[in-house]
């Protein structure tokens, strides 16, 4: 008894699944496909911390903090980063106090308790850019900047995607693409990006012409250098353990490698005693 009851659950599980797959097949063959708009995949860029053996480039961080500093902080905060946290870039403990004290962070007025401001200390989080988001959305055409503390992980291949999309906003849709999709057209306050899922975006080119920013490492400030610089800094606020998690695989790769060693030898070990039996 308890076997039949035991085949019929087992077969009504086993028809709900082939009505699922036949019903899932049908959608698939008759739906149509949903229509994206032609947005390009990011360019691959050659950073420093690509691959099994990468490691940061600190001038590159250092150079990318400065981008992020004189363009991107005006409208995105990074409120997962502290000052203190610049000391893994190589800064020393007194610039990371200097730099610290350059910013302007939220305060509080000892004798009133009023809101005021003050210069930065290096235990703060980096200060937002606009005290809430209907004072963002007001000055960003309703756009609201998005936190850059996460973005690169945030965006399927990160690092790369922030760089071409930095370095490859056009002033108007290709002509083919455009021909295709005429609401590709970036419509008022919208900036076009190919590189962009929608391919017109709130943000005006953030860096739009070359030595914006003045490096002071003598590497040349053109668009696409400052873009891969700030990607590389973001890639940092991102994941700041990324090298040193790489840097962690390999001795766990040669431990398990000894360990499987080991564990084959007291295998063999262990059954020696056993023979083979001979018919
Ligand atoms: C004038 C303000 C402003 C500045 C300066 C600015 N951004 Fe933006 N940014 C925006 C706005 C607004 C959006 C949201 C755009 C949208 O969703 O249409 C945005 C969106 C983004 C996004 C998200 C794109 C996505 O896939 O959703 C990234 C990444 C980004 N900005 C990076 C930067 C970097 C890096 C800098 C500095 C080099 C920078 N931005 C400077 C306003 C700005």
């Amino acid at each position: 008894m308890i076997r039949l009851i035991s085949i019929f659950v087992g077969l009504g599980f086993a028809g709900v699944a082939l009505i699922s797959l036949a019903f899932g097949a049908y959608a698939y063959a008759t739906d149509e496909p949903v229509a994206h708009l032609p947005y390009k995949k990011p360019e691959k860029v050659d950073f420093s911390f690509n691959g099994p053996f990468g490691k940061w480039d600190y001038g590159q961080l250092q150079r990318g903090y400065k981008v992020y500093k004189e363009v991107c902080a005006a409208c995105h905060g990074i409120k997962f980063v502290s000052f203190r946290d610049l000391a893994d870039l190589g800064y020393t403990e007194a610039q990371v106090k200097a730099e610290a004290a350059s910013w302007t962070v939220p305060g509080i007025d000892p004798d009133t308790g009023e809101a005021t401001t003050r210069p930065g200390l290096p235990t703060d989080p980096f200060p937002e850019p606009y005290p809430n988001n209907v004072a963002a959305a007001a000055a960003n055409n309703n756009a609201i900047p998005p936190d850059l503390s996460l973005m690169t992980k945030a965006r399927n291949d990160g690092s790369n995607y922030v760089a071409s999309l930095l370095a490859g906003y056009q002033d108007e849709p290709d002509p083919e693409v455009l021909a295709e999709f005429p609401e590709a057209a970036p419509g008022p306050g919208l900036y076009h990006n190919p590189y962009f899922k929608n391919l017109n975006l709130a943000m005006s080119p953030p860096i739009a012409i070359d030595d914006q920013v003045a490096y002071d490492d003598g590497t040349k400030a053109t668009v696409r250098q400052m873009s891969e610089d700030v990607a590389a800094f973001l890639t940092w606020t991102a994941e700041p353990s990324l090298i040193k998690r790489k840097q962690t695989g390999w001795p766990v790769m040669i431990f398990l490698l000894f360990a499987t060693v080991l564990a084959y030898l007291s295998k063999q070990q262990i059954w020696s005693a056993v023979k083979p039996k001979k018919d």
